[in-house]
């Protein structure tokens, strides 16, 4: 399914604001494929095209940050995502327009200040898969802001997520349960 196609624009992803250090210098980009993996230990998979310059960056310093955009954060998306740090001083940059950032924990890259969710990881595994490496990282370190709401990014565009569902009644949970359980039918694999 290629980029922007109807199909493909049906995932509802976040936005990881991944931070590099490395032969670029001090770098973001935007990475909506960045997914929590494993609890314990605790592993981020970050999926990034072998000819960014965050890609380099990550593969020489085997560090990197994960931030997960805030919805009063989209302008850095956008620049993170539409400007590659091979052309661009996007830190400089966003420093100019007023975005803030932070000396990390325990990783050299920076991270960024007013995220949801700050996670500083270091590289634990690089596979390639299909048009993009898949960087898998290892937390080390770990805050969030609560009084921040991750940004949602659909069909191309940023949303907020503001309204939850309404549950079924409790009757209504009570019907779908024993339909489900008129259907239990367990099974025990043996190799
Ligand atoms: C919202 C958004 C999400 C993106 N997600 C990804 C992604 O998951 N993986 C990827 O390789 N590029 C992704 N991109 C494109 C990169 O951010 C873009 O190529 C960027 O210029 C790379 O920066 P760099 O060369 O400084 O590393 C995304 C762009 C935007 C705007």
């Amino acid at each position: 399914m290629p980029w922007n196609d109807e199909r493909s624009n049906q995932f509802i992803t976040n936005v990881g604001l991944i931070t590099s250090e490395g032969p670029f210098g001090p770098n973001v980009m935007a990475c909506e494929w960045t997914h929590h993996i494993s609890y314990h230990p605790g592993l981020i998979a970050v999926c990034i095209r072998a000819d960014d310059a965050t890609h380099e960056n990550i593969k020489q310093t085997k560090e990197f940050g994960v931030n997960l955009c805030a919805t009063d954060q989209s302008v850095m998306s956008s620049i993170a995502g539409g400007y590659s740090g091979s052309n661009y001083d996007k830190i400089s940059a966003l420093k100019e327009l007023g975005f803030e950032f932070y000396k990390a924990e325990r990783i050299t890259p920076i991270m960024i200040k007013g995220a949801a969710v700050n996670i500083e990881c270091v590289l634990s595994k690089e596979i390639i898969i299909g048009d993009h490496t898949t960087f898998v990282g290892e937390v080390i370190e770990a805050s969030n802001n609560p009084d921040k709401i991750p940004l949602a990014y659909y069909g191309g565009k940023y949303w907020t997520i503001n309204t939850d569902l309404i549950k079924p009644s409790v009757r209504e949970r009570e019907r779908i349960k024993k339909v489900v359980e008129k259907y239990r039918n367990d099974k025990k694999i043996t190799y």
